[in-house]
């Protein structure tokens, strides 16, 4: 195996040891399929989430270049935002957000309950945009006012999707590929690809550790036509940080987010609802009960490899229920 690169990044301790992996024998059952779960949706900082995992890296950079600042972007009911302030407390740091409304609504739970609400425990400090239409220009312009203030800003981009955060995924590919070792032949896993930062370091460690498994990354904001450069162009940032090749080609589904990104679906809350039922596990309705609508069928219509068992990475969200209920 060849991620030893991975150690010469530098990276705090916030998750501490390895999520969970478990059996789901209910959903198994009623899918007619062995599915296994990776539970970083239960990261143990601020009620969990994939963020955390790219922080690890992206804040251990921040505090190396002495900022006393965090600033990024996302939707107000953004889940990275929630972490990236909880992170920015837990280390001391300031935290200015930069929040777009994407889907319009005046929906006073979505304004001001869920993540949102968690922002305002964390002490960040939210400016609100008409839209995020140049995020990396929108950042770097709000990271100038701050520094003329007389602070030092540590920019992470949306998502914490650059090829530094991503590492953390090339991390949880090593824990999954532990966890699986003599325990389970996993055929596929499944992903939300949103930013793209989780399905590219996934890609990058899977095809190292486990070439044999098929990753599917099911959109929640683009067609695979937007979606696969910037997953692609991610993918091959990592492996080249890591000195290592990167061939695997990049498997998308879209057709299980519309309308749009942000905006619940039926099949996204029917996810939501089997999971909870089945598991008690809690989806979202933004990222994984659409990813988990594409898992269930993409099983109704054989879009899988084969019929062996498949391994859903649960990337958290769940505190986005309480802003969309009951309606957006
Ligand atoms: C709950 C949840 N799942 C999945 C994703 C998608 O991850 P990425 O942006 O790395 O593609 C996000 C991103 O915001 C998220 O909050």
């Amino acid at each position: 195996m060849s991620l030893h690169n991975l150690t010469r990044f530098a990276r705090l301790e916030l998750i501490g040891a390895p999520t969970p992996l478990e059996y789901l024998p209910r959903l198994s059952d009623y899918l007619g399929r062995d599915i296994f779960i990776k539970r970083d949706d239960v990261t143990p900082l601020a009620m969990g989430g994939n963020k955390l995992r790219k922080l690890e890296f992206l804040a251990a950079q921040a505090l190396q270049e002495g900022a006393d600042t965090l600033i990024t972007a996302g939707a107000i009911q953004s889940n990275h935002v929630r972490q990236t302030a909880a992170v920015a407390a837990k280390l001391g740091l300031q935290c200015i957000a930069l929040l777009e409304n994407p889907i319009g609504t005046h929906a006073e739970n979505y304004l001001t309950n869920g993540n949102r609400l968690l922002l305002d425990l964390f002490d960040a400090k939210v400016e609100l945009c008409e839209a995020l239409n140049r995020p990396d220009d929108q950042l770097q312009a709000l990271a100038t006012r701050v520094e003329a203030q007389g602070f030092r800003p540590y920019v992470i981009p949306v998502g914490g999707s650059n090829a530094l955060g991503a590492m953390g995924y090339v991390e949880s590919a090593l824990e999954i590929a532990q966890q699986c070792e003599g325990a389970v032949a996993l055929s596929s896993v499944v992903v939300a690809s949103g930013s793209a930062g989780t399905h590219a370091g996934l890609a990058v460690g899977l095809e190292q550790l486990m070439p044999d498994v098929e990753l599917i990354g099911v959109t929640v904001s683009r067609r695979t036509s937007d979606q696969k450069p910037k997953v692609v162009a991610l993918q091959q940032a990592v492996a080249r940080d890591l000195e290592i090749a990167a061939r695997a080609d990049i498997t998308l589904w879209d057709d299980y987010y519309a309308p749009g990104y942000g905006v619940p679906n039926e099949e996204g809350m029917e996810a939501v609802k089997l999971l909870a039922r089945l598991e008690g596990i809690l989806l979202d309705p933004v990222y994984t009960g659409k990813a988990m609508a594409g898992l269930i069928d993409g099983i109704s219509q054989q879009r899988f490899k084969d019929d062996g068992p498949i391994l859903f990475v649960h990337t958290g969200g769940a505190p986005a229920l309480f802003a969309y209920h009951p309606h957006v």
